[in-house]
């Protein structure tokens, strides 16, 4: 879908959309169109069950007296009260409303209310961004569906008084929906494509953004003693990687401490020795969604040249049963010296972020360091799929992480972390064994982590819940959510950036 800005012209093919406020109070371009139109708008109104709030929808095909095959009234709810999320979420909507109507191109009016929360230029940016961003679509695969069957959008105009503001506006946005789109890619791929060598191979594109990226094979990581991932890819044909990427965009990078992502990249998790029933396996192809998250957040950070420095590092393996897989039982030795009984090779995500984690903080010493994974069933257990479970150690840290997730639309709700978890995790032969007992499993799990990162400020995100959809929401269609993304941008964004 093409999104372009424009000034406020009621054109002469195609949709147009406008606003109507609460109570049916229509906005100036409304209130030409109705007058146009003759009527027909009011009409309308008057016959449906319109009533402005701001999921409502409501279109009047063929008016006469007018060029347009379609005026579509969309609720803005009380005027001056949205605010970015709100006009995103009407953007996504608007797109979704048209996506399949038979409709090519679309124009939105944004008209100027005066006494808004944000400059109409900002809305006009919001609303093309949350349009994007409902327009993913995932479909490369898909050879013989019918024409009629696919999206027939491709043209958006979003109008307002100074187009030129919107689109200055607009740039970062796009920036971080591009972000966005290469994680939503990235996790919709499954695991004969997108592996440990493949996925380090997209995440070295990064380098085009001005990004260095490394890759550390199965040879490096053996020297820096990374048995713990290891041993979680020991039973695959694919070799396990390594990726560090460093984006250094604080203007005097050299002597500033970074903010740092680590990402489960488990790009496909069968459970191992310890294997999954076979229903529902298939969706172990989204156990990569921390990785991705973390590759699409440095994408969106470097895309929109953002003045702080963040590292990103990528755990990457595939989890399978072999001759030569781990068995529940071995006991391996982490890069941090700590040894870990295998109980259960299922709970490979946490082995894995062991040694992404020591790393990470050996190597760049960050001022803060967070981890991203689709760690355990158990947050869905606790938290269902409308939040994902956030665990740290700091509690300045958790406060910015939760008020991003907040900001952004990716919800984060804190989940406890004590001694009398930790405890659980003692094992009788080794330092530690991967399991708890029965309960609290996304705790015990976070204690596991929170072994690796000594007194870093660190936070973990068990996003297990997050990563996928099973429904369309306003600017996330169903599938690969990219869940992080634009909550780690905003993170950055509010509280690493020199402004
Ligand atoms: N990748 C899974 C967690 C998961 C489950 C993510 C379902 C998304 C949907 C993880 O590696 C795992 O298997 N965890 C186990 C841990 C258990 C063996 C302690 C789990 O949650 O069952
Ligand atoms: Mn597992
Ligand atoms: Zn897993």
């Amino acid at each position: 879908m093409k999104i372009s800005f424009s000034k406020i012209e009621i054109p002469s093919s195609g949709a147009i959309v406008v606003g109507v406020y609460e109570d049916r109070k229509l906005t100036p371009t409304a209130a030409q169109l109705d007058k146009q139109s003759k009527g027909a708008l009011e009409r309308a109104l008057g016959a449906s069950r319109f009533k402005g709030k701001p999921d409502d929808i409501l279109t009047v095909l063929a008016p006469s007296g007018l060029e347009v095959s379609r005026i579509v009234l969309v609720g803005l709810g009380k005027p001056g009260a949205l605010d970015a999320a709100g006009v995103q979420a009407i953007g996504g909507r608007l797109v979704a409303h048209l996506a399949n109507s038979g409709e090519s191109a679309a124009a939105i009016a944004i008209d100027d209310a005066g006494d808004q929360k944000l400059a109409t230029a900002e809305q006009a940016a919001n609303l093309a961004y949350g349009a994007r961003l409902r327009s993913y679509r995932f479909d490369k695969y898909r050879t013989t569906e019918k024409p009629e069957a696919k999206p027939t959008l491709k043209k958006l105009t979003v109008m307002c008084g100074d187009p030129n503001a919107a689109k200055k506006a607009y740039d970062p946005l796009q920036r971080i929906g591009d972000g966005v789109f290469v994680t939503r890619d990235l996790v919709s791929e499954p695991a004969n494509v997108i592996f440990p060598e493949s996925l380090a191979q997209e995440a070295q594109k990064l380098s085009e953004l001005g990004v260095k990226v490394e890759i550390l094979g199965e040879k490096k990581m053996r020297e820096l003693g990374m048995g713990a991932l290891l041993g979680v890819g020991q039973g695959s044909e694919r070799e396990s990687q390594l990726v560090v990427m460093v984006w250094e965009g604080a203007p005097d990078a050299r002597n500033k401490a970074p903010v740092a992502f680590v990402g489960k990249g488990v790009t496909f998790d069968t459970g191992g020795i310890s294997i999954k029933p076979a229903a529902g396996m298939e969706e172990m192809k989204w156990d990569m969604g921390g990785a991705g998250a973390v590759i699409g957040a440095l994408h969106a950070l470097a895309g929109r040249k953002a003045k702080a420095n963040v590292v990103g590092i990528a755990g990457l393996v595939e989890n399978m049963p072999s001759g030569t897989a781990q068995r529940p039982g071995d006991v391996v030795k982490s890069m941090s010296g700590q040894t870990i009984e295998v109980i259960n090779t299922d709970a490979e995500g946490r082995l894995v972020l062991a040694d992404a984690l020591w790393y990470c903080r050996d190597r760049f010493k960050p001022q803060a360091m967070i981890d991203l994974a689709t760690l355990t069933g158990a947050i869905m257990v606790s938290l269902g799929r409308e939040h994902a479970g956030l665990f740290a150690n700091n509690d300045a840290l958790a406060e910015r992480l939760l008020a991003a997730g907040k900001a952004v639309g990716e919800p984060l709700w804190r989940m406890p972390l004590g001694e009398a978890y930790d405890k659980l995790i003692n094992s009788d032969i080794a330092d530690m064994k991967n399991v708890g007992n029965r309960w609290g499993g996304s705790i015990t799990a976070a204690q596991f982590l929170q072994r690796f990162v000594k007194d870093t400020p660190w936070a973990h995100l068990d996003i297990a819940g997050m990563a996928w959809s099973e429904k369309d929401s306003a600017v996330v269609p169903k599938g690969a959510t990219a869940y992080g993304v634009r909550l780690l941008d905003r993170f950055v964004a509010d509280n690493y950036e020199e402004k």
